[in-house]
């Protein structure tokens, strides 16, 4: 969302309402036509607009920066045989603080492990997340998306990541998938207050982009700490991405979908009965396989019955 402003800022002429309708380019020279322009920013993963008026953040993140510290002074170095007037000695010139260095995929999963593994409630965890800073999808999503539902359910459904509106209101599922997602559950007579419902990503990759493979290996610590919290009888398991990451299985969902897993960790009291579903974007595009989401549904009422 950070781009959307900011690109939309470098680009101040707009030539409403033609046609060929243009955007003065920053050199101020060269128009470019607004569909190219457009497409541009998509590419980028500028997909919507979120304000009225563009807002330069550069500047508001300047203001906002307090003066670089200053590095404490060094000592003079005095070397053993100067004269007892050496403290006159230049120092020298003072650098500013240097910023923690970024941290590395490895060391940023090492980092959530550990934050992870001290959570003992969810508040905890999500405070966890909220102090995590390995995951770079963070800085450009709107806002954090942990979790909605019942706590105490007794079905924890984990999906692959927030799109466009779960970003802008915080909550997972809350976009078209998320409709198809609750009409699914009132199917087998499920709904919010009897599930838990969460995402193997807690921010909105740009564009909607498939998240990378090592944005999700720092958000599994999170995502396993959540699954040892809540504990829940049966596990299910959102799409592909999901899948594999929480079954760690390298198939399609075409071939994991329709069976029973065992999802396992080493603070988990026991083995949770886990399934894979299509997720329901998938469903929206395929309707024509909501006739085995929905056998997976009837299985997984069956379990909660036999429970
Ligand atoms: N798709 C997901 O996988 N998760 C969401 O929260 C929304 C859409």
């Amino acid at each position: 969302m950070i781009w959307a402003t900011v690109l939309i800022w470098a680009t101040p002429r707009f030539d409403r309402g033609t046609p060929d309708a243009t955007v003065k380019a920053m050199d101020g020279q060269s128009d470019i036509p607004v569909a190219e322009w457009l497409r541009w920013q998509l590419e980028c993963g500028v997909d919507e607009t979120i304000g009225e008026h563009p807002v330069n953040r550069y500047e508001i993140a300047a203001a906002a920066s307090p003066p670089a510290a200053r590095a404490p002074e060094p000592a003079p170095s005095v070397p053993a045989s100067a004269p007892s007037n050496a403290n006159t000695a230049v120092a020298p010139p003072s650098r500013p603080a240097a910023a923690p260095p970024p941290l590395t995929g490895e060391s940023a999963v090492h980092t959530a492990a550990e934050l992870a593994g001290q959570a003992n409630t969810l508040d905890d965890l999500r405070s966890a997340l909220e102090t995590f800073d390995g995951c770079a999808l963070k800085h450009t999503a709107t806002n954090m998306v942990f979790c909605d539902g019942n706590p105490q359910a007794r079905i924890v459904l984990i999906g692959e990541a927030p799109g466009a509106e779960e970003d802008r209101k915080g909550l997972p599922f809350v976009g078209p998938s998320g409709r198809l997602l609750d009409r699914m559950l009132k199917s087998i007579e499920l709904d919010r207050e009897k599930v838990l419902i969460s995402n193997i990503i807690y921010w909105r990759p740009p564009g909607n982009r498939n998240p990378s493979t090592s944005e999700v290996a720092m958000c599994m610590p999170f995502v396993e700490r959540f699954l040892e919290l809540v504990d829940p009888e049966i596990l299910v398991a959102l799409g592909g991405p999901s899948a594999k990451a929480l079954l760690g299985q390298t198939d399609g969902i075409g071939k994991l979908r329709g069976r029973w897993f065992s999802y396992q960790t080493p603070r988990l009291p026991r083995p949770i009965p886990a399934r894979a579903l299509f997720h329901p974007a998938y469903l929206l595009r395929s309707p024509a396989q909501k006739r085995l989401a929905w056998r997976d549904l009837l299985a997984i009422r069956e379990k909660i019955q036999s429970l």
